[in-house]
């Protein structure tokens, strides 16, 4: 994705019964596949059917930011043909449901490091990226060579290109970057700067671990761990985390 100016405008989710932003680790395709003795990327396969139904599901529930983490900087290391599979895949999706999201004015964005992404996925993220900029029925964050870690480190780079001064002594350049870094100013060079903090992050697969997804965005949103595998994964599921939500009181290190 194109890097685009910092907006800080994040949105405060408090006292909302509704997250305004649900983000899935979408774990367990592999094991459900081999349980019934299919290959791994039968389970990927499945797996994009349970994508429509959530991005369905979270568009009528009026929840506005969906974000999904489809691979990560670390997926790499799995077998070159998986690897592929799953680059495949996103291409597949991107072209097949690209009417779904413009004729439900659903905008897609990326996280992650397009750059080391192949060309051709590189190509169906911008066009659908382009194609539904202006849609506002619900944003989906298709995280994709994405890590928490990387995010950040990338975001740093940019930060300090954009406020060491040019000219000025390293020690004098150092002292106006750090007096120009805080939470804010920093956050608004993350991937996607306009995107609320997670509210709300849903693990399927039955392990309880963040691994890496939106590290920054996750400081208070409130965990869901779900023993379904993600091809078995239902708008009764989603229900389920959305009441566990709603019941949740949340002080963001404050006091009641
Ligand atoms: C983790 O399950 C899942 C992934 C690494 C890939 C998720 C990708 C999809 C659901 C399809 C592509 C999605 C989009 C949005 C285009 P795993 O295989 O590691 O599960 P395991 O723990 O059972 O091995």
């Amino acid at each position: 994705m194109a890097f685009q100016e910092p907006d800080s405008s994040r949105t405060d989710t408090r006292d909302s019964a509704l997250p305004s932003h649900v983000g899935f680790i979408m774990d367990g395709n592999g094991r459900w596949a081999r349980a019934l003795g299919k290959p791994r990327t039968f389970g990927h396969q499945e797996g994009l059917k349970t994508v429509k139904t959530i991005v369905q599901a979270t568009r009528d529930h009026g929840i506005p930011f969906l974000s999904l983490y489809a691979f990560s900087t670390e997926n790499w290391k799995r077998a070159a043909d998986e690897v592929r599979f799953l680059m495949d895949l996103v291409v597949i999706h991107l072209r097949k449901e690209y009417d779904f999201y413009r004729s439900n004015h659903i905008r897609v964005v990326h996280s992650g490091d397009m750059e080391k992404l192949p060309l051709k996925v590189q190509k169906e993220l911008e066009l659908v990226i382009t194609d539904t900029a202006s849609f506002d029925s619900l944003t989906v964050n298709l995280a994709i060579n994405y890590g928490g870690r990387d995010e950040i480190l990338r975001a740093f780079k940019r930060f300090a290109s954009a406020n060491l001064p040019a000219g000025s002594s390293h020690a004098e350049g150092l002292r106006q970057m750090s007096s120009a870094l805080n939470e804010q100013s920093f956050s608004a060079y993350l991937d996607y700067p306009n995107i609320p903090d997670l509210d709300l992050l849903i693990r399927t697969g039955g392990e309880q671990r963040i691994s890496n997804f939106m590290m920054w965005q996750s400081a208070y949103s409130e965990l869901f761990f779900s023993e379904k595998m993600w091809p078995e994964y239902s708008t009764a599921d989603l229900e389920l985390a959305l009441e566990f939500f709603k019941n949740r009181q949340r002080r963001f290190g404050g006091t009641s």
